[in-house]
């Protein structure tokens, strides 16, 4: 990428998070996610360990300063950790931060490595504690290698967030549970909505749940004290008075907050998605493997700042909805 030009959108924003893909697959299947028979990529559309880390170079050249590695789940990429090192080099010498989403089943095992190659934050996904409705939503029974992943993590000196989807009827319930939980541990946690995402086997109406409801139910409980912090990131943070730890909300459907978007997204087929919600794309794959990589990935990325949407239109408002978009979060990266 010759150009060194700032990647700024159409509508002012300055782009400065790149979320990227390294696998669209997973050792879970979240039912929220995706269906039990889940058709993955075959490996040879996937971008190799070099291609990644070229990109990863370009972006950082035009102003990317924060990356965050994420997939399907990342760690199950044998060469990830090759590639957090690579780009890790780059920390402190153009890019700011370099993180990782995880689902945590193979945390323990990468935790040190992961260290050593700059990563000072990960966040962790976990939507219960019970075991067995861990194996009901993420349809296999993983929560205690989980649960190892995340001490291992904090062990190594990690920062963690835990990520938990909000799901009426399921993990409603628990969810001051868990807060209090993760806080108790020395963690930072995060709501989400469930957004309308590819296909699943059942209907993500009949389970989502407000963050709004949520957020009065626990301010019945606890005192939430707004907070400043911004991390790059969709999620709006209170500090609990009570547990002494911090809590984020990310609300696509019930808050939006695309005005303050800087995020663009590349999926492991190094297409750049504009959008989490929105079909926009640019194929980053032809360019890197074309006569003229630098001109043509250089091209491709004006055009994404042209064509990125000003805000995603989710919607779960009627039985039987149809997803927003047919891709899964697997594919464009958690
Ligand atoms: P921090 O760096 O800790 O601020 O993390 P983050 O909030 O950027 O990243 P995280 O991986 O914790 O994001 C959690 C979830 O937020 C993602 O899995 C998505 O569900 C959602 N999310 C992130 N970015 C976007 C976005 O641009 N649009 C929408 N609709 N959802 C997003
Ligand atoms: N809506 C909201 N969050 C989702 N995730 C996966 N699919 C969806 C969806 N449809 C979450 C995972 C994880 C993160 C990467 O994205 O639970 O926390
Ligand atoms: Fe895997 Fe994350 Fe999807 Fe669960 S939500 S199936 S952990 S990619």
């Amino acid at each position: 990428m010759s150009s060194q030009l700032p990647l700024v959108d159409a509508f002012n924003r300055r782009i400065t998070y790149l979320r990227l893909s390294v696998t669209d697959r997973c050792d879970l299947r979240c039912s929220y996610c995706m269906p039990e028979r889940m058709e993955f990529l075959p490996r040879k559309e996937v971008l190799s360990l070099e291609e990644l880390h070229r990109l990863a170079l370009g972006f950082i050249d035009r102003g990317i300063r924060k990356i965050r590695i994420t997939g399907g789940e990342p760690l199950v990429r044998r060469d990830v950790i090759e590639l957090i090192h690579a780009v890790g080099r780059k920390l402190g010498n153009g890019l700011d931060e370099l993180t990782l989403t995880t689902n945590g089943t193979q945390l323990a095992r990468h935790a040190e490595s992961l260290v050593a190659a700059g990563i000072r934050r990960v966040n962790v996904s976990l939507d219960t504690l019970d075991p067995g409705l861990f194996a009901k939503v993420s349809r296999r029974d993983q929560l205690g290698a989980v649960l190892d992943g995340i001490a291992a993590a904090r062990d190594a000196g990690l920062k963690v967030k835990i990520n938990t989807v909000a799901l009426k009827g399921v993990n409603e319930h628990e969810l001051p549970d868990i807060i209090a939980w993760a806080h108790g541990q020395g963690h930072d946690a995060t709501l989400i909505e469930v957004m309308p995402l590819g296909e699943v086997d059942g209907d993500r109406i009949d389970h989502y749940l407000p963050l709004t409801a949520v957020r009065e139910n626990l301010e019945r409980r606890w005192t939430l004290v707004p907070s400043d912090l911004r991390t790059g990131g969709p999620a709006r943070y209170v500090d609990i008075a009570e547990t002494g730890g911090r809590l984020g909300f990310i609300t696509p459907l019930t808050n939006n907050f695309c005005d303050g978007c800087n995020r663009i997204r590349v999926t492991t087929t190094g297409q750049l998605y504009a959008c989490l919600g929105g079909s926009e794309k640019v194929d980053l794959r032809a360019a890197l493997r074309s006569s003229d990589p630098e001109g043509r990935l250089a091209a491709a990325l004006d055009t994404a700042m042209r064509i990125k949407p000003e805000r995603h239109h989710f919607r779960i408002d009627h039985r039987g909805a149809q997803p927003a978009q047919a891709r899964h979060m697997s594919v464009t990266g958690g």
